[in-house]
Formats: C-alpha cells, structure tokens, sequence
C-alpha cells in the first residue's frame, strides 16, 4: 500500500489531475466526506488528508509514503529529511515582505509578523536587518494595520489581499510551487511503485508544459 498526504483546498485541488492521471481518484469525496483515510480506485494507493503545514511531519515520519506541498511549508519545516524529486508546478505564488503603501520601514529593529518564523528569521538575518519576528496563524496581513508589527512575510499571488488592506509587496524572498516530497525510508523499500508514480505525474507535468 502507497500512503499519499494530501492537504484539502487549493492542493488537493491542483494535485487532482496528477492523481487521476495516475489512476487515483479518492473513492469518496474530500469535500464532503470526513472520513480523514480515503480509499481509491487504485487498491495499492490511499490518501490521507491533513493539514498543509502537516505534510513534511506525516512525511518525514512515514506516516506516509509520499506528499505533496508548497515549497513555503518545507522551507519552514526544513526539508533535508525528505526527497524533493519533482516540482509539480501548482499553488504557484510568491514569497514576500509586505508593508504599509508608501511608507518606509523605521530605521530601529523590525517587527515582522509571520507564520515563517524560520524562513523569515534567515532572510532577514542573510539582509542584515535586524528583525523581531512574530508568530502569528493566520490573517498576517492585519498586523502592520493594527501596530503590531512593522511588516509582514507571507505568501502573495494576485496582490489583492495586500491591496485590499492599503499594503504593498516589497521584497520576494522565493517563488513558489507545491512539490511531490517521498519519506527516504519508502523510497528504498517500495522503489518501485513510488518511480512508476514518479514517471506518471512527470507525464502529466510534460503533457501540461506542451499544452501551455
Ligand atoms: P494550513 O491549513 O496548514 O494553515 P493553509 O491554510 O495555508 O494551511 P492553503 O491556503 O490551502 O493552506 O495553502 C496551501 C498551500 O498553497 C500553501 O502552503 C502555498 O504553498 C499555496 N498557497 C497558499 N496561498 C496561495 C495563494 N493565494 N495562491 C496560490 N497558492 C497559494
Ligand atoms: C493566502 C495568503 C494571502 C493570500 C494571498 O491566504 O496567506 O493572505 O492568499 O493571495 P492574493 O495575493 O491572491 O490575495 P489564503 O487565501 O490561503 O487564506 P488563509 O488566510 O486561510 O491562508
């Protein structure tokens, strides 16, 4: 059995065509189903859906064989423990600092609000800027309007939430796409069936390059 980590919304979403292409279509639906293991039209495979930030730790673990997600959640997570063998090209967006239209940053230390505390404690120390980070869960973009920080990092992609919020984006910290990570261990002992997937999805990835 091929365990796959999932996170429900915009990843599974995107990750659906890679998966039906390969002969994986959740028996039940994700969105309406609670069930947390889903069976598929595969035997060999199920998916397991968790939380985005969760897929390197399931991962990691071998909780399951393989996942998929944004390179923004495994440069948090630190992803040495895993294999990253292939960019799948989804939930693309940015990376970025984010502060107050038109204003420049004070000139004392920083606070930046972020759910990266790690990523953005690197960035910022490689920038030489001294920043205080705060780990924030969700809603970032509420923190410089409220004082609570100076700036933010968090994810960008059509800017409306930041303009929506009298924000602008500043510095792109990385570009980012969900990955196909695979737990090191699996990769040894069921080799096979994880290139077999491997080569599916790399077909559908070719497929889609030479379609757009
Ligand atoms: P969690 O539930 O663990 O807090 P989340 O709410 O951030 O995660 P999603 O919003 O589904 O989960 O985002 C999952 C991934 O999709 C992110 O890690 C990122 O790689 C990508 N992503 C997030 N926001 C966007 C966006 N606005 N446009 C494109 N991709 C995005
Ligand atoms: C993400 C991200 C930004 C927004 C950026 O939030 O945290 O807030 O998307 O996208 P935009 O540039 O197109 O506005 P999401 O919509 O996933 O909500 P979340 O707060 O649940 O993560």
């Amino acid at each position: 059995m091929l365990t796959i980590a999932v996170s429900k919304g915009r990843i599974y979403e995107e990750a659906l065509p890679f998966l039906e292409n390969a002969g994986i279509s959740p028996v039940d639906d994700p969105k309406k189903s609670r069930k947390l293991i889903l069976a598929t039209t595969r035997e060999d495979v199920q998916l397991v859906i968790i939380r985005a930030t969760d897929v390197p730790t399931f991962v990691e673990y071998g909780a399951a064989d393989m996942g998929i997600a944004g390179k923004d959640v495994l440069l948090e997570h630190g992803a040495e423990s895993l294999y990253e063998p292939l960019d799948l090209g989804i939930a693309t967006c940015r990376l970025m600092t984010a502060a107050h239209k038109d204003e420049p940053l004070p000139k004392r230390r920083i606070r930046v609000a972020t759910k990266y505390v790690k990523t953005a404690q690197r960035y910022f120390a490689e920038q030489g800027i001294q920043a205080e980070i705060i780990k924030l869960y969700g809603s970032m973009e509420l923190a410089p309007l409220v004082g609570l920080a100076d700036c933010i990092v968090d994810l960008v992609d059509t800017g409306n939430t930041l303009r929506a919020n009298n924000l602008e984006p500043r510095e792109l910290i990385m570009n980012i796409s969900s990955r196909l990570v695979v737990n090191k261990a699996a990769m040894k002992i069921k080799h096979q069936a994880i290139c077999e997937l491997l080569q599916q999805f790399e077909q559908t990835l070719t497929r889609r390059r030479a379609a757009s």
